[in-house]
């Protein structure tokens, strides 16, 4: 059984003449990491949202076909204890902050308190995730006063303060500076060691390709292509769709004029010049 199965959902939003999402059907396995990409307004927030049940449950609209979560209908869940399984971080990380604490460390508390975490237990965590997320220094500032990628960082720890199931990250690292980026890849990874299952929507596919195991590829609320990383980026159909390759491929691909085993990474890249075989 997968963990997350859609089976030919449809929604469209209320007052749209036109459905967002079509006939779309996907499985997600446990413990596997998910890259989500697509141009803008392919659906890609809007499959985020149905994944987690807030759609339709308080975006309303009108939706069809059946969306399982351990194989039962996400519409049979109460919409927060779902929320304590399937943690989400908005593309928009100003509207991350809770706005009723003071400081980095309690904004990180914020949501242990609410599900009644014993106090000693939410400090220890609270330490931890502040090393872990790079934000000792600031655990005093109030979140407000954080740039866009401290205040991501700070969204990012109060999720996995929760321990969920599976983690979603829509456009985690868009405000974000290059080593900011790789470091929500490797916070990516971490979680990924701890058995969870990992959707992220982003557009640097270079990273995707290191971190990834799948590629689910939105275009005009429809899935246009879904399967293993090495598969998805080597392969010149994801730019029909308006997808994009790794450096690494494209370099393979119309510099060197190779036609098979097109390595996605540095690292696949000099297993193959080395003689080896990659994957
Ligand atoms: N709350 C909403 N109400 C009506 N239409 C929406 C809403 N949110 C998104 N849409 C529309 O749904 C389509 C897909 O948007 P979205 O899921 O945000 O795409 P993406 O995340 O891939 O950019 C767009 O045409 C967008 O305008
Ligand atoms: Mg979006």
């Amino acid at each position: 059984m997968s963990l997350i199965e859609l089976k030919q959902v449809t929604y469209q939003y209320p007052l749209d003449t036109e459905p967002v999402i079509k006939d779309v059907s996907l499985q997600i396995e446990a413990g596997k990491v998910y890259g989500l990409i697509g141009s803008n307004q392919a659906g890609k927030s809007t499959l985020c949202n149905i994944i987690r049940g807030f759609i339709p449950a308080l975006f309303f609209g009108e939706l069809t076909g059946s969306v399982t979560y351990q194989g039962k209908p996400v519409s049979d869940y109460n919409i927060g204890a779902l929320a304590a399984e399937i943690g989400y971080s908005s593309q928009n990380p100003f509207t991350q902050i809770s706005g009723v604490k003071d400081s980095v460390a309690e904004e990180i508390a914020y949501g242990m308190e609410n599900i009644g975490v014993a106090p000693a237990v939410m400090q220890k965590k609270v330490t931890e995730l502040l090393q872990l997320f790079h934000l000792e220094a600031l655990q005093t500032k109030n979140p407000y006063e954080l740039s866009g990628g401290q205040k991501q960082r700070v969204a990012l720890a109060s999720i996995v303060a929760l321990d969920p199931q599976v983690v979603i990250l829509d456009e985690p690292t868009s405000q974000l500076d290059p080593q900011s980026t790789e470091e929500v890849f490797q916070i990516i990874q971490l979680l990924k060691s701890q058995g969870k299952t990992i959707i992220v929507v982003e557009h640097k596919v270079d990273l995707l390709a290191e971190y990834c195991d799948e590629i689910i590829l939105l275009a005009d609320g429809q899935v246009v292509q879904k399967g293993p990383v090495q598969q998805i980026f080597s392969d010149p159909t994801i730019l029909t769709y308006g997808g994009a390759l790794p450096q690494m491929a494209l370099f393979f691909l119309n510099q060197l004029h190779q036609t098979n085993q097109i390595p996605i990474t540095l690292e696949e890249a000099i297993q193959q010049l080395k003689g080896g075989i990659t994957r």
